[in-house]
């Protein structure tokens, strides 16, 4: 397990950092994800996958814990309902050297409904509002909240001030709303992603409301232009979720310098790559997988000539017997071939 807490945030700091974040998505932002998303930013707050508190507490899955020292800014975002449970997770969190810790209030899944968290916690502010005073309790780091605007039936105009009102007086200063209710019922986790509407106008008028608290937007945003306007409108941060999956590059690429105003030495895609090659080395070295790193990479020459050679031959390859950074190495040689070959042409 990374022990980094020397390298640990300050909460200014990171309401800063939280200007752009990238989402906690279960199954993709993983420690390898969030090494290559730190190479494109040094400045965007990144979020793990949801670990559940009985995982932790109950389970003793210190290795969901584990990450590198190089991911700071970095968040783990817990699941749970249970403030003493929640509390030890917290902790453990934090002893690990996180900068953060946030609770999950926005996730529908049915195996996270029939845990009692995730959405479903929006029903009950007043639980929320016991979890996170357990957690402010246990650890010295920051506690923050992600949530959704209200779930089923519920009038967001009336739950959303209701839920923030009580959760921060228990002392959450940080907020990020996925601007759209979940159905728990009858709608899948994927569905419950894009069919609720968005209602980006709400989260702006709790900025107002609130203008205490720190509040991101989350929810549909694409691109570094929108990420521009909300934080333009007021709003505090930005996260971004599928779309800093499917095309970093896009979302992390030049935000340093646009979003926080920092000259940083962030890497572009392909001096990315390069600067994989030892991280991957060194995770087959220790029996990992090549393929468990470079499922994260195929993305990150979205939308440019040589997008889809690279994203075949990584694909293809890496399953392979014996593969290792050389396929790498070959899949950019053959990006670059095609880049190159279409110049010539144009
Ligand atoms: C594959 C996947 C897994 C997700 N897992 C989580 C999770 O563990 N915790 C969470 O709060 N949200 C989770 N989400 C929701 C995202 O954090 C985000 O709120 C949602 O995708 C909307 O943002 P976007 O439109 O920018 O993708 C997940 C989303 C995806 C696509």
């Amino acid at each position: 397990m990374s022990r980094n807490k020397g390298l640990r945030m300050s909460g200014t700091v990171l309401d800063h950092n939280a200007r752009l974040s990238v989402a906690p998505m279960m199954d993709w932002t993983d420690r390898h994800c969030r090494y290559l998303h730190r190479l494109l930013s040094r400045k965007a707050l990144l979020y793990t996958e949801m670990v559940t508190s009985p995982a932790l507490v109950r389970g003793g899955a210190l290795h969901l814990l584990d990450h590198d020292v190089s991911e700071h800014p970095v968040a783990l975002q817990l699941g749970g309902s249970d403030p003493a449970e929640l509390a030890q997770a917290a902790k453990l969190g934090a002893e690990a050297g996180y900068d953060e810790i946030n609770l999950n209030c926005g996730c529908p899944s049915d195996r996270v409904q029939s845990g009692t968290f995730g959405a479903i916690l929006m029903q009950q502010p007043d639980l929320v509002a016991r979890c996170v005073e357990a957690m402010r309790a246990a650890v010295d780091v920051e506690v923050t909240v992600k949530c959704r605007i209200g779930v089923d039936d519920q009038d967001p105009e009336v739950v959303l001030p209701d839920f923030l009102e009580k959760v921060s007086a228990a002392g959450c200063r940080r907020f990020t709303i996925h601007a759209r209710k979940a159905w728990l019922q009858g709608l899948s986790p994927k569905e419950n992603r894009d069919i609720p509407p968005l209602d980006y106008d709400l989260v702006r008028r709790m900025r107002a409301r609130f203008p205490d608290l720190h509040l991101s937007v989350n929810g549909g945003i694409t691109t570094m232009a929108q990420t521009e306007g909300f934080l333009a409108d007021g709003l505090d941060g930005v996260m971004i979720g599928r779309a800093a999956y499917h095309d970093p590059s896009a979302v992390l690429c030049g935000a340093d310098e646009r979003i926080f105003g920092a000259k940083t030495d962030a890497l572009e895609p392909e001096a990315a790559v390069i600067a994989m090659l030892p991280y991957i080395e060194a995770h087959l070295s220790a029996g990992g997988k090549l393929a468990q790193v470079t499922r994260h990479m195929l993305g990150l020459f979205q939308g440019r000539p040589g997008a889809r050679v690279w994203r075949r031959m990584l694909s293809e390859g890496a399953h392979r017997k014996g593969a290792g950074p050389a396929l790498v190495e070959e899949a950019l040689a053959a990006f670059r071939d095609t880049v190159a070959g279409d110049r010539a042409t144009a």
